[in-house]
């Protein structure tokens, strides 16, 4: 056993400990009056977890560290702990870095019937990369989803803040595409179009839900 985290008299691994936030803040001004203003559509301060972590998804540069979460838990009273819980149980938010387009394909039941794991290997084929990688030019992470509630539509792509219906192995790959050369989003924009549904006077951009039509 080489790992000095073994411990030979319980004959077991001790877990690393995890990984400490560091002190960095980075919610600049802004940012904290839009958190200020937000908290008051709330009965309490730590009602207000999800759009506080989209905050930080934002002021973060789309992805959320340790710092994120320890600022967020900072700033609403609560533990780190509890904010990591939530961040970690929701898809949308990012632990770790993700391509500027987060492809999502729906493998639940319907979609997989119709063509889903066809549709998840010619994607793999063309962007080289396997389920949850991202590419090396940081473009696309592909992911598998859960059921995206629109089983009427199968097969079913969310990317962002949008959802493509009707994808074929057919014509799946003019997505990719459209998306290769579509400068419109970053995991940041994404995240700051999602706060401004939740801050007055603010305009939302994107979003939507398109069908295999859109794509050619
Ligand atoms: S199974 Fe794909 S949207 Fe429900």
């Amino acid at each position: 056993m080489t790992s000095n985290n073994y411990n030979p008299l319980t004959d077991t691994f001790i877990p690393k400990p995890l990984e400490r936030p560091s002190d960095e803040r980075k919610f600049s001004d802004s940012a904290i009056a839009e958190l200020e203003e937000i908290v008051t559509h709330y009965p309490e301060r730590k009602a207000a977890c999800l759009p506080a972590l989209w905050l930080a998804q934002r002021e973060y540069g789309g992805s959320l560290t340790p710092a994120a979460i320890s600022e967020v838990a900072e700033r609403l009273e609560l533990s780190y702990t509890e904010v990591e819980g939530v961040a970690s149980f929701y898809t949308m938010y990012n632990l770790k870095p993700r391509g500027r387009h987060h492809v999502e394909v729906c493998t639940c039941l319907t979609c997989a019937l119709l063509g889903a794991y066809d549709i998840v290997h010619r994607y793999e084929h063309e962007l080289g990369v396997s389920i949850g990688g991202t590419t090396d030019d940081g473009e696309f992470t592909l992911s598998e989803a859960e059921c995206l509630n629109f089983c009427g539509g199968a097969t079913v792509i969310q990317v962002g803040d949008k959802y493509f219906s009707g994808v074929t192995p057919d014509n799946c790959l003019s997505l990719i595409e459209e998306l290769r050369n579509s400068q419109k989003y970053t995991p940041s924009q994404l995240a700051d179009s999602i706060v401004k549904i939740q801050t007055p006077g603010a305009s939302t951009m994107g979003g939507g839900s398109f069908t295999s039509q859109d794509l050619n």
